[in-house]
């Protein structure tokens, strides 16, 4: 049989708490009142001392009277204040065996006499190297010197209720870093959505400076483009009018020799081919620019059948075809709809169909043009090929870029892939890629979502 005040089992128990986390108070309560139904007249308290380490503040004490516990809150440690502050200001255990009598307690003499309280022995609280977490008493209602079992008690006690002020000092801490990263977490999250807000505003303007950037390099870009056939023209017509003003001189003088005559009609024809030619060519250009332009606004968007619009356009093509046996291969899976703009994806055919005849059967007799188009889930893939000519490498890189042509003595303003490329990618919203080897042909494979994204504003 245990004969301890605090037998082992309880010790036991209350360290089980402290592991499963159970409020400090709680065990420091069930240590207390287990002491105390174990001696007669004992009642036994807890106080803590404020992180200050200076002020006490009631903790727990199962059998004080509530007044008496409520009476030491705030009290400042110090020598002279009765059992508990004495013990902790000194870190040394106090005993006072007779409240009534020790001057420890002057301060606190009448209200402890006045709830019956007549001895007090206190050790203070801490771990070994730390600092005090505040006190462990026990009173009792005589005078009480101290007796061994009972001293042992105390001591035993003394480990647990640091233990458990240590819990609670954590917890404590842990809460705090809790709140303080909290409140981290909030001020990052606000200086973040701050960035954020900036970083959008920043690329809105770079969207804004690129689109400027891009279109002064579009009207640079046109103006030189325009420049030479109009250029040319202006020098011709200024030809023609000298021709027509020697012509009408001589005419007035009547010096007009038939030699002159047929001279001047001679050079005032090859005048007028070359103005003609060349504003040709400036309508051209135009006509080229203002399929750049197309934007999705302007553009009719509606559902289609896939299949339809290859076939249209492919037709069209063919009818327009002269001086080539060329063979179509159209394979295009049935019933595919798309909900987009078949008026960009014609153009987008009827360009690559157009460079297939002029770069890539330039010169044969005869060739092979394929058309397959498969249900990719949400896209399609659409798979465009000729077995032609095909591009050497250091051509197929600049394929895109806007003007980029090598057939300019056959007319070609190196517009048509950019425009292309535009819109596939900024009108239908898909991707277009172009693998070819010289004399194996070209391959274009165009990826196009089923229905188009709301257009941009
Ligand atoms: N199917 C093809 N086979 C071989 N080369 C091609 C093919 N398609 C395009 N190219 C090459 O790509 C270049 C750029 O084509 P793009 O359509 O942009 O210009 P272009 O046809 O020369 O002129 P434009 O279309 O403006 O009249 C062509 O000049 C040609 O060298
Ligand atoms: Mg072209």
């Amino acid at each position: 049989m245990d004969d301890a005040i605090l037998p082992c089992t309880i010790q036991r128990k209350a360290l089980e708490m402290i592991v499963q986390d159970e409020p400090v108070p709680s065990v420091l309560a069930m240590i207390l009142a287990t002491i105390e139904r174990n001696v007669e007249g004992l009642f036994c308290s807890v106080l803590a001392l404020d992180e200050d380490g200076v002020h006490v503040r009631p903790l727990v004490a199962p059998s004080l009277p509530e007044a008496y516990s409520q009476a030491l809150d705030g009290v400042a440690i110090g020598r002279g204040s009765g059992s508990c502050g004495t013990a902790m200001y000194i870190k040394q255990p106090v005993i006072v065996s007779d409240i009534a009598e020790d001057p420890l307690w002057l301060p606190f003499r009448e209200l402890a006499l006045s709830y019956g309280l007549r001895a007090c022995w206190s050790v203070p609280i801490c771990l070994t190297g730390k600092p005090v977490m505040g006190s462990l008493a026990m009173y009792y209602d005589r005078v009480m010197h101290p007796d061994e079992r009972a001293w042992r008690t105390i001591m035993d006690a003394m480990n647990l209720v640091a233990l458990c002020l240590e819990r609670e000092r954590q917890n404590r801490q842990l809460l705090r870093a809790q709140q303080h990263l909290e409140q981290t977490v909030e001020e990052r999250t606000r200086e973040l959505s701050v960035a954020l807000s900036h970083l959008r505003n920043t690329q809105q303007e770079l969207l804004n400076r690129e689109k400027m950037a891009a279109l002064g390099m579009l009207v640079a870009g046109v103006a030189h483009e325009l420049n030479t056939p109009i250029g040319n023209a202006i020098l011709s017509s200024s030809f023609l009018a000298d021709c027509q003003l020697r012509l009408s001189t001589a005419l007035r003088d009547g010096v007009l020799g038939r030699t002159q005559l047929s001279t001047s009609l001679h050079d005032a024809e090859a005048a007028l081919i070359l103005v003609q030619r060349n504003l040709e060519k400036a309508a051209d250009l135009i006509g080229h620019f203002k399929q750049m332009a197309v934007d999705q606004s302007s553009e009719r968007r509606r559902s289609f059948d896939l299949r339809e619009v290859i076939n249209d356009n492919v037709v069209t093509f063919q009818a327009t075809v002269r001086g080539i046996d060329l063979r179509y291969e159209i394979d295009v899976a049935p019933g595919i709809t798309l909900d987009s703009y078949p008026g960009a994806l014609g153009q987008v055919l009827s360009n690559l169909l157009v460079n297939a005849r002029i770069h890539g059967f330039t010169g044969r007799e005869r060739g092979c043009l394929k058309v397959q188009a498969s249900d990719a889930g949400d896209h399609v893939l659409i798979v465009f090929s000729d077995d032609g000519l095909g591009m050497a490498p250091e051509h197929l890189a600049h394929i895109f870029e806007p003007y980029y042509t090598t057939r300019p003595d056959a007319g070609g303003s190196g517009l048509g892939m950019s425009i292309v490329y535009n819109l596939m990618v900024h009108i239908l919203a898909g991707r277009i890629e172009v693998s070819s080897q010289l004399d194996q042909g070209t391959r274009f494979e165009l990826l196009i979502p089923k229905v188009a994204p709301a257009p941009s504003r």
